[in-house]
């Protein structure tokens, strides 16, 4: 079994529910408390041991490239001034370990990791969608890699909503469980809430084998005419070991409003050099 060594990030999308905030800025580069999204996902990477990241980008994405380079003006700088950059440090991941493809045209999820393929070639490979903050230790990717080194095959991470929200998700029709670790019988993208075989969804977190990339080849359309890349799992179920590990941790979807208001509060109130304060904020603030 080969090991999984390469990640694709896909960070080409528009983020249009976030507009106008997307306009300019990425979202992945919103930050959660001080570290933008992109950072949490790829420290996940590095802890799960992954070692080469492969960034999907469009036009107006140039900030996600900065943010891995080194900030010459900004750190010469600091150090002149006596300032320590060890805050810098998780930005600096080192010479060749960042690779970036641009996908021209927001065509689909399935479509940006397709974007990938040369680079992929014939090895495993992780997938984050960075907007869904993945918040737990050991990390999500970690637990998934963990379960890997034992079945191989193809993974997802999962997680339970309630029945009536999973028209916004990818859903997966479960088998067999053992532990964490549930097979699949079968994926749905975005299924009518009285269609749905589950409501189990498919929660941003992927290591797949690079035959998915085959399947993409086809270009075929699914829901909201897109490309989409649980379409091309869907396809792969019978042909492949396919499973979903339920992630032991919180997951905020940093893609809606909401849900990137939640994720600040969380960590905020977790950290020790501002959760006291921000306790007591937002006390005032509900009136209590
Ligand atoms: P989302 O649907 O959450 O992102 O895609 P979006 O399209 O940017 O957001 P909205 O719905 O318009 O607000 C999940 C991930 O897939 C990437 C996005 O950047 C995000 O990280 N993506 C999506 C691409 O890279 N290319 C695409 O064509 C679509």
């Amino acid at each position: 079994m080969k090991p999984v060594r390469k990640a694709v990030f896909p960070v080409a999308g528009m983020g249009t529910r976030f507009l106008p905030a997307t306009k300019a800025i990425p979202k992945e580069m919103f930050p959660v408390v001080d570290r933008p999204l992109i950072q949490y996902a790829v420290d996940e990477a590095i802890e799960a041991g992954i070692e080469q990241m492969i960034f999907v980008t469009g036009r107006g994405k140039s900030a996600i490239e900065d943010h891995f380079d080194i900030a010459f003006e900004l750190e010469t700088t600091m150090s002149a001034r006596g300032k320590s950059l060890d805050v810098l440090a998780s930005t600096r991941l080192g010479p060749g370990r960042c690779a970036y493809v641009r996908q021209q045209e927001p065509l689909g999820l399935g479509h940006a990791i397709w974007c990938a393929r040369d680079l992929i070639g014939d090895e495993p490979f992780a997938v984050f969608l960075p907007d869904e903050f993945m918040h737990g230790s050991p990390g999500c990717m970690k637990q998934m890699v963990d379960a890997y080194s034992k079945e191989g095959g193809n993974m997802v991470s999962v997680l339970e909503v309630p029945r009536e929200k999973v028209f916004a998700y990818g859903v997966i029709a479960p088998g067999a469980a053992n532990g964490n670790l549930t097979e699949i019988k079968g994926l749905v993208e975005k299924p009518k809430v009285e269609d749905a075989p589950s409501n189990l969804i498919v929660s941003g977190r992927y290591i797949l084998q690079p035959e998915v990339m085959q399947v993409l080849d086809k270009q075929e359309t699914g829901a909201g005419g897109e490309i989409q890349l649980t379409d091309a799992m869907a396809q792969m179920i019978g042909n492949q070991p396919f499973h979903a590990v339920t992630f032991d941790g919180a997951r905020y979807d940093c893609g809606s409003k909401v849900g990137y208001i939640e994720a600040n509060l969380a960590l905020a109130l977790e950290r020790p050099d501002m959760a006291d304060d921000v306790r007591e904020i937002a006390k005032s603030l509900l009136g209590q």
